[in-house]
């Protein structure tokens, strides 16, 4: 099965365009690179956008249940694997890149590791997203059976966490991209969380998760900078409403919750568009002087 087809082999746009976008970010590191653009340490400028597109797709990733749940749109599934595989494949592009910034010197690079605390939570990540994609091929997951395969790939939030531990501990003095994440991975799992429980959400509820997740982004910020820098935790918070300099974390957070909202609430055009396609939900077409049963 290619990217671009589903499984009886027929193209399939939906999967077309994921496997197209998860590409670009690739395509634009090298053309940086091509053209010089990556300014004076390329190399450690690549490793950085290439960490940053791991976690962004991993977010993506861990998105498609939720709004494929809000909705009710079962094919979303089927660019699932796609975007987990160009997890994989972008955290594999950061390793190689540290190897090269290291000169191939594997028992330096196995040191480096071992003595920083972040290198050794990435490096875990990293194998554990090895792990689930070894095992995501047809064969694997039949070997598995569903139920087994389900259980390993829940795995995946451990490994979110970790590498979201692993951005904010080489972070330096700036924490707001590693807030943004760290906010829109506690959306997605507060979704599957309240899915699991309550089932399906209402409109309400989805636009609740939002600000709830927001408000607790904006005050999980707010705490870190008075813990770390004895900031004024009020004055903190007052800052997201200040957009004279820049975005706060928290309304990209509020910004994918919505998105999620306004998911829920096209459930119903989506569900007639679904009705429309189908020939025997169609109204039959009568002809001139027939009267319907
Ligand atoms: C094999 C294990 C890994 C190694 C050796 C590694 C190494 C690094 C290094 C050296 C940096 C830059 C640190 C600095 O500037 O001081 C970095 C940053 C980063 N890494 Fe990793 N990493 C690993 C695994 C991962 C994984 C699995 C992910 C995500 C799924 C990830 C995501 C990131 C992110 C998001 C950044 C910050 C990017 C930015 O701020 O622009 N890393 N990593």
């Amino acid at each position: 099965m290619l990217p671009w087809t589903d499984r009886t082999g027929r193209f399939a746009p939906l999967k077309c365009a994921a496997f197209a976008g998860v590409l670009v970010p690739a395509a634009w590191i090298v053309i940086e690179a091509s053209f010089g653009w990556l300014g004076e340490r390329p190399i450690m400028e690549a490793i950085h956008q290439s960490g940053l597109w791991a976690v962004r797709l991993l977010a993506v990733t861990l998105a498609v249940t939720p709004l494929r749940l809000a909705l009710r749109w079962p094919k979303l599934i089927s660019i699932r694997r796609i975007l987990g595989v160009s997890v994989l494949a972008y955290a594999l592009l950061h390793f190689s890149l540290y190897i090269l910034n290291q000169h191939f010197d594997l028992a330096h690079v196995a040191s480096e590791i071992i003595m920083r605390i972040y290198l050794v939570i990435g490096f875990i990540a990293f194998c554990g997203l090895c792990v689930l994609g070894a095992t995501s091929t047809d064969g694997m997951i039949a070997q598995l059976g569903t139920a087994r395969w389900t259980r390993l790939h829940r795995f995946v939030y451990a490994i979110t966490v970790l590498a979201t531990v692993h951005f904010f501990m080489q972070s330096k003095l700036d924490i707001t991209q590693p807030i943004i994440m760290a906010g829109i991975f506690s959306l997605l799992f507060a979704h599957r969380i309240a899915q699991s429980r309550r089932g399906d959400l209402s409109p309400l509820q989805t636009a609740g998760l939002a600000f709830a997740v927001a408000f607790a982004t904006a005050l999980g910020e707010a705490l870190w900078y008075a813990f770390s820098y004895d900031a004024p935790l009020i004055q903190v918070l007052a800052a997201n409403l200040d957009f004279s300099y820049a975005v706060r974390p928290c309304w990209f957070v509020l910004g994918a919750g919505l998105i999620i909202y306004f998911a829920r609430l096209a459930r119903p055009w989506m569900a007639s568009g679904k009705a429309a396609s189908l020939p025997s939900l169609r109204k039959p077409r009568l002809r001139a002087g027939a009267r319907p049963l």
